[in-house]
């Protein structure tokens, strides 16, 4: 790989769609201002959202030169990276469009990389003919503190060989969108799309393995029901139970429910294998870790921080930390890869399609069902 944006002293950002999301990039990235680095450019349609970046830019007194599409941004040839935050379903034209410009730009594009496996797959393909950017892909979870400190203790062969990796996320309904556009699945890819390809890059990374099939039961039950946007009612899952089965014999399973405010945890995260059990929570920031062979009087418990972090956020510090390690890779001009590449955004929506497939179908789906 020879990555051959041609970097000045500063980093040039664009930030294409600058709803929640987008803005939350533009304050991590004012927060690495020391490290060199300026957003230059947003583009979105919508004025509002406009308006909000701009104010965010004016107190961070950065200039912001503002488009209303992505293509406009592309033509100024103002940026060295982008990031693309815009709704899921847009993901797939704007990635295609980034990669075919003449001009390189690297790109951090949020999750999932677009809403279906055809759609990343040609995402794939079009960046392995340029090997002149970087493409990483948002998964950030794996940067959060307890999330990174647990993949240190399996990695470290604390546990012995992953069998099981058990996530459950139990948290608040999806946030009201810009257009609502999270409410159907024909934008969003499906709620085990959406947002739960965020665990299922968890549960491969754990596993170290790649997924083989998938068993999954779920429904709106809940949320959304008295909703009714242009006649529709929406149409995602607001609870489920997923088991995913790995070529190496090991098992995951989520436990997702978006009406579960009364938990203390979001997210709590459990690894078995072999010879030990790891645990970690978010946000109570807990890993705990222990053998078989000391039981439970020998189990650790730590409080994952990590001093990097100039700006918790919305997820943590995740966010700041994934950006740290991009900006990394960008100026090391190709000398080291994105840490959440391609391959990763590709079957983390995999798993999630053939999730939501099971569910519909009532039956496991085979990866290769989904992937061909
Ligand atoms: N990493 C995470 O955990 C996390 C959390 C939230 C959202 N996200 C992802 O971030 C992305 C954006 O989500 P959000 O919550 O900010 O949504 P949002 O609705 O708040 O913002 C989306 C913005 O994109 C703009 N937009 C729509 N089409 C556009 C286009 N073609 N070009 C440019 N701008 C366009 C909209 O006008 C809006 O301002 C989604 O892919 C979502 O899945 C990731």
């Amino acid at each position: 790989m020879a990555a051959a944006v041609a970097i000045s002293s500063t980093v040039k950002y664009g930030i294409i769609g600058v709803g929640m999301m987008g803005r939350e990039h533009l304050i991590n990235l004012h927060h690495l201002r020391t490290e060199g680095v300026a957003v230059v450019a947003i583009a979105d349609p919508h004025v509002p959202s406009q308006d909000l970046a701009l104010q965010l830019a004016q107190s961070f007194n950065w200039p912001l030169k503002v488009f209303s599409g992505h293509r406009e941004l592309l033509e100024s040839g103002l940026c060295d990276v982008l990031v693309v935050s815009t709704p899921n379903m847009t993901h797939y034209e704007i990635l295609m469009d980034i990669i075919n410009h003449p001009k390189p730009h690297h790109v951090l594009v949020e999750k999932p990389l677009c809403t279906t496996v055809a759609h990343c797959k040609e995402v794939v393909n079009a960046a392995r003919k340029r090997q002149d950017i970087l493409v990483q892909v948002g998964l950030e979870y794996r940067y959060m503190p307890p999330v990174a400190k647990l993949i240190e203790i399996v990695k470290g062969g604390n546990l012995g060989q992953v069998k099981m990796v058990a996530i459950r996320e139990h948290r608040f309904p999806f946030l009201v969108k810009v257009n609502n556009w999270n409410r159907f699945n024909v934008n969003s890819g499906g709620t085990l799309v959406e947002k739960c390809c965020h665990f299922f890059d968890l549960m491969r990374l754990f596993a170290g393995a790649n997924p083989v099939r998938v068993m999954a039961s779920g429904a709106i039950d809940v949320n959304h029901k008295d909703e009714i946007y242009d006649g529709k009612v929406p149409d995602i899952i607001d609870n489920a139970y997923v088991i995913v089965e790995f070529d190496n014999g090991s098992r995951g399973m989520l436990d997702l429910c978006m009406f579960a405010e009364g938990s203390k945890n979001e997210q709590e995260i459990s690894v078995v294998g072999d010879t030990g059990k790891g645990e970690a929570f978010v946000p109570e920031s807990i890993v705990r870790f222990g053998t078989r062979e000391k039981g439970r009087d020998g189990v650790h418990t730590l409080k994952a921080e990590d001093d990097r972090i100039k700006y918790d956020g919305l997820h943590h510090g995740s966010s700041y930390l994934e950006h740290l390690n991009f900006l990394s890779a960008v100026r090391a001009k190709g000398g080291q890869a994105p840490a959440v590449g391609l391959q990763d955004g590709l079957i983390s929506v995999a798993i999630g399609v053939a999730a939501q497939l099971s569910i519909e179908k009532g039956r496991f789906v085979p990866i290769a069902e989904v992937m061909d």
